[in-house]
């Protein structure tokens, strides 16, 4: 049975800085009490405020970015209550964190015939920075891919949705940025995006396809990729309870015979966040 990552705790934190980003958004950065060594991108905390202001039940928020000298950052969009209360945090006030949690996107290596193509949907682009930052360093035995290797598809309703676009640019990768209401780059969403990328020849229909984001934007990045026989992984941000297996209330609907196994359900939580397109059933997620 799948267990809470072992170097997972609950512990406090102090928030550094608060900063806006988009239109509903802010980057919180926050100091662990205890730090935790370089995480492997995608991974996550659930996080909340240590007073009253927060619901009790923490939420889960992607890493956004790790500091070189331990500060971590998180890319918030605020929804209700558990993100208004993070939004108006203070540097000084204390969080309950408790992570790194998941199991974070999956090590690729990445050339330019055989790119690895990242397809983001608003908030959904938060665990992409540090899986850029991952493919171009090359970590865990990976080598270092060339930013050609490398491509960010990442759209929005509208640009104020495009939260810290200009951080996914100064990393030195092609990002084609969409929007549906063409208020920033290519008009249409991230699937039209992606087919008029390749039909410009300016990335090979080749490659791996990672994507985050709403769940229908996920499903028609899925299809996409199977249209053109690509393999693609997708990060879920369901509804969780407690992050470490024991609530049941992440379930994700698995593909029969799949390589989960024939049990029905995974838990996002300690089974994911990322998942191999294979091995949930995609038509179920979000339903
Ligand atoms: C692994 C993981 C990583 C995540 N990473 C991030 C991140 O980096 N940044 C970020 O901003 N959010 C992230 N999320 C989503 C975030 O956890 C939720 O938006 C948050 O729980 C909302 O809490 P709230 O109390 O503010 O809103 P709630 O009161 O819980 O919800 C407010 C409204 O938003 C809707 N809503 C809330 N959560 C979701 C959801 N997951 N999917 C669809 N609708 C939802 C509710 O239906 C409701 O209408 C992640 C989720 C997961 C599982
Ligand atoms: S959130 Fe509780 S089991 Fe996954």
């Amino acid at each position: 049975m799948p267990a809470p990552p072992p170097d997972a705790r609950s512990q406090r934190a102090t928030v550094r800085e608060v900063r806006p980003s988009g239109s509903d958004g802010v980057v919180l950065i926050l100091d662990l009490d205890e730090p935790v060594e370089r995480l492997r991108a995608g991974r996550f905390f659930m996080l909340r405020r240590d007073d009253a202001l927060s619901p009790a039940i923490p939420r889960p928020f992607s890493v956004f970015r790790q500091r070189a000298d331990g500060g971590l950052e998180f890319l918030i969009k605020t929804m209700g209550p558990g993100t208004r209360a993070l939004a108006a945090c203070a540097p000084g006030d204390r969080l309950v964190a408790v992570g790194p949690l998941g199991n974070g996107w999956p090590v690729l290596e990445a050339t330019p015939e055989q790119p690895l193509i990242m397809v983001a949907g608003g908030i959904g682009s938060a665990p992409f920075h540090m899986a850029i930052e991952d493919a171009l360093a090359g970590v865990d035995g990976a080598a270092p891919a060339s930013p050609e290797a490398l491509c960010l598809v990442y759209g929005g309703r509208h640009e104020g949705l495009l939260y810290d676009l200009a951080e996914f640019e100064a990393l030195g990768v092609p990002v084609v940025a969409c929007t549906d209401d063409g208020s920033r780059g290519f008009h249409g969403n991230v699937v039209q995006a992606l087919e008029a990328t390749w039909e410009r020849g300016d990335l090979p229909r080749a490659g791996r396809i990672l994507t985050c984001g709403p769940d229908p934007m996920m499903r028609a990045v899925v299809a996409t990729a199977r249209a053109a026989g690509l393999p693609s992984w997708m990060s879920l941000e369901t509804y969780m309870g407690c992050g470490v297996g024991i609530c049941n209330g992440c379930a994700v609907p698995t593909a029969q015979e799949g390589p989960l196994g024939s049990w029905p359900f995974a838990k996002c939580c300690v089974d994911g966040p990322v998942f191999a397109t294979d091995a949930i059933d995609v038509a179920a997620v979000g339903h």
